[in-house]
């Protein structure tokens, strides 16, 4: 596996690999701090495209003021045994002034959806993902971009922003990926301490709460989100951002849930804010 650090490389690498007869580049875009969910997009991405880079990059604009951009995990080393084991062919782990150089002033912003669940909560969170996503497309040209549900927000605002720019890459979604007894991995569950672990459970529990009512026939949003709160009301040291059942495409809320409606929480555990979600049946 090859670790490269410049776009120009990068584009080169999958212009080369694009160009031979019948070859695919997939990308699976993260922050590093890798677990089991990269994984499963790393593996999607090797069985669905015939090459794969994973890009590593901590994105500065995608973080507020006051969040954890300098204590974000940062495990490069370990990253890179993954992302090989798992299949990939390339890293792209570029330094910022790779991404953004110097008097950088293009940004990408995707109207309405960025002010919406984490958007609203993480103001300009939304525009730094977008601008840096829309970055690593350009870069890479790959034929397949990668993101995990857990991000479910996140989903909907590269959706529309590969829709709107004509970037012509395939966005491919995975499942979310739960510890045995539910929570959904991410990386920022590494800051949780034994007794916010525990606290945590409850965004699960929320999810797993509106599934069994969607699957015993409930649609009905205000009695599905009463019952979610209901959940979250029996553990009053997390403190929710959101309880939203939204349609997954505008992030508009809906009364009734139907097919690929989004049920999505945020909650505060401690310090660390977490974020799980279910698509309805
Ligand atoms: O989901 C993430 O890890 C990040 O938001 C992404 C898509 C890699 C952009 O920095």
């Amino acid at each position: 596996m090859e670790i490269v650090r410049t776009v120009a490389e990068l584009r080169a690498w999958s212009r080369a690999e694009r160009g031979r007869a019948g070859n695919t580049v997939g990308l699976v875009p993260t922050m590093g701090a890798l677990h089991a969910g990269h994984a499963l997009l790393i593996r999607a991405a090797a069985t669905g495209c015939g090459q794969v880079a994973v890009s590593i990059f901590v994105n500065p604009t995608q973080f507020g003021p006051n969040e954890d951009y300098a204590r974000y995990p940062r495990t490069f080393e370990a990253d890179c045994a993954l992302a090989e084991a798992e299949g990939a062919h390339v890293v792209f782990a570029p330094g910022v002034e790779e991404m953004y150089p110097a008097g950088a002033a293009s940004f990408v912003e995707v109207e309405g959806l960025s002010d919406r669940l984490d958007g609203k909560s993480r103001p300009g969170h939304f525009r730094g993902v977008a601008t840096v996503v829309a970055k690593l497309l350009i870069a890479a040209e790959p034929d397949r971009a990668y993101f995990g549900q857990k991000d479910a927000a996140q989903v909907a605002v590269l959706r529309r922003m590969v829709a709107d720019l004509r970037l012509g890459t395939g966005v491919v979604v995975c499942p979310i990926v739960r510890e045995p007894d539910g929570l959904a991995l991410s990386s920022r569950n590494i800051y949780l301490n034994a007794a916010e672990r525990a606290q945590a459970l409850t965004l699960s529990r929320a999810v797993r709460e509106t599934e069994a009512r969607v699957a015993a026939g409930e649609r009905r949003a205000d009695v599905l989100l009463a019952a979610a709160r209901a959940v979250f009301a029996e553990e009053p040291a997390v403190r929710v951002d959101y309880i939203e059942l939204v349609d997954w495409a505008t992030l508009e809320p809906v009364s009734t849930a139907t097919p690929g409606t989004l049920f999505a929480v945020a909650a505060w555990v401690g310090a660390t804010r977490l974020i799980d979600n279910s698509i309805v049946a």
